[in-house]
């Protein structure tokens, strides 16, 4: 493991207006919310420091820079060849696939999701009157994720307007195939949906998966898709707020430009600097945090399979920081959030935010130093022991 970064020093994170550490009371061990207990890149708390000492934050621009480094990042990563105007920056990856609602879909038409599925885009196509066609992911009895392509073009109807993907897949971790883009993108064209691709946890992949963005698999999709990229889960800079769509159709992007006006602003100039700096500057601080967060992945794997968690099964997430596990041989069916909160003190996001298909499955973010994953760990294995001694 590289020895550069020092992934296991732990940083106080409660009191500093933090989601994931301010929510709970301060007893609670926080494994919810998606982000990381790690700080920054050295080049980006660089670059901030310099455009804080500067003095000014006047309104910003997105600067040309950002746009060509993003550009020469997908050819490189992706042979995915696009132009700098393709690109549109945005405060977040939610805003950008609700944007594409607003752009693409009129109320009453038909918005298709996989679940269970990350709660804002579940939640989307209520946000704007859209018909939410939801086609369950197959749980396969190894516990992983795959999809059933005939239930998936069967919900496909006269309304449906337009797909939205999670990929890599949040909560369940599967990191999809060349071929399962490709059926899902067929289906899709061959339908006339739009394709809105959220693919926030793209840089996150572990061993023996490659990321691949749908849209670059043929020109034809690419015209039809919205593609949501950030540096914001890989540098863990969320709360800085840049992301970005990669739109290559000039009439889509004319419409999702649109969409946004007077209501969604670019992005801001901390942002900016944040983002130029860790694509430009962090990719040994990338490479490693990978090894390291693979390495806590395996633990918990590991730790599962030895049971450590008596009655709870994991499939081994492809890509991204979380764990979903399966609660429901230890007997949990429901609430399974509440439980490890109440008798472990440890918060977990309770599968059921993701859809029906999540309820006695929680999921569990291992973006963190070892021993707070152990902590995690030994938390919830407190929660069960305590409920079987009863
Ligand atoms: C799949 C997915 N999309 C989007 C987001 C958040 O995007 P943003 O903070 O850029 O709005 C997350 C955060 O957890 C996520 O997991």
């Amino acid at each position: 493991m590289h020895t550069a970064f020092d992934f296991d020093r732990r940083i106080e994170r409660r009191n500093t207006a933090s989601i994931k550490w301010d929510y709970y009371p301060a007893d609670i061990l926080p494994a919810w919310v998606a982000d990381m207990d790690f700080a920054a890149p050295e080049p980006v708390l660089a670059a901030l420091r310099a455009r804080i000492d500067h003095g000014v934050f006047g309104y910003g621009l997105p600067p040309a820079e950002l746009r060509e480094v993003i550009v020469a990042r997908l050819a490189r990563l992706y042979d995915w060849h696009i132009a700098p105007e393709m690109l549109t920056f945005m405060p977040g990856v939610v805003p950008g696939f609700n944007l594409a609602c607003k752009a693409l879909a009129q109320p009453g038409e038909g918005l298709l999701i996989q679940t269970p599925v990350y709660h804002p885009i579940l939640h989307a196509a209520q946000n704007h009157g859209l018909e939410r066609q939801a086609v369950p992911l197959v749980r396969r009895s190894d516990g992983s994720y795959g999809i059933d392509f005939d239930a998936f073009e069967v919900a496909i109807t006269k309304r449906s307007r337009l797909f939205i993907l999670c990929n890599p897949h949040n909560p369940v971790g599967r990191v999809f195939t060349e071929k399962e883009l490709a059926r899902m993108a067929e289906i899709c064209l061959s339908h006339n949906l739009y394709i809105c691709s959220d693919e926030i946890h793209g840089d996150l992949i572990f061993s023996g998966q490659r990321h691949l963005p749908i849209a670059a698999l043929a020109p034809e999709i690419a015209a039809r898709t919205i593609t949501l990229m950030a540096p914001s889960k890989s540098y863990n800079i969320a709360g800085l707020e840049c992301s970005f769509a990669v739109i290559p159709d000039p009439e889509l992007r004319q419409r999702f430009r649109a969409a946004r006006a007077g209501l969604v602003p670019s992005a801001n100039i901390l942002g900016y600097e944040a983002a130029l700096a860790a694509y430009r500057d962090g990719d040994a601080w990338l490479e490693a945090l990978l090894g390291y967060l693979e390495a806590n992945r395996d633990y918990l794997q590991a730790a599962v399979d030895a049971g450590a968690l008596p009655g709870v099964r994991m499939a081994t997430p492809e890509g991204t920081y979380l764990a979903w596990l399966d609660c429901r041989g230890a007997g949990i069916f429901d609430q399974a959030g509440d439980f490890f909160i109440e008798h472990g003190r440890v918060a977990l996001n309770d599968g059921a935010m993701f859809g029906e298909e999540g309820r006695g499955f929680v999921r569990l973010n291992f973006g963190c130093p070892r021993s707070l994953l152990e902590e995690i760990i030994r938390r919830m294995q407190a929660a069960l022991n305590a409920r079987h001694s009863l």
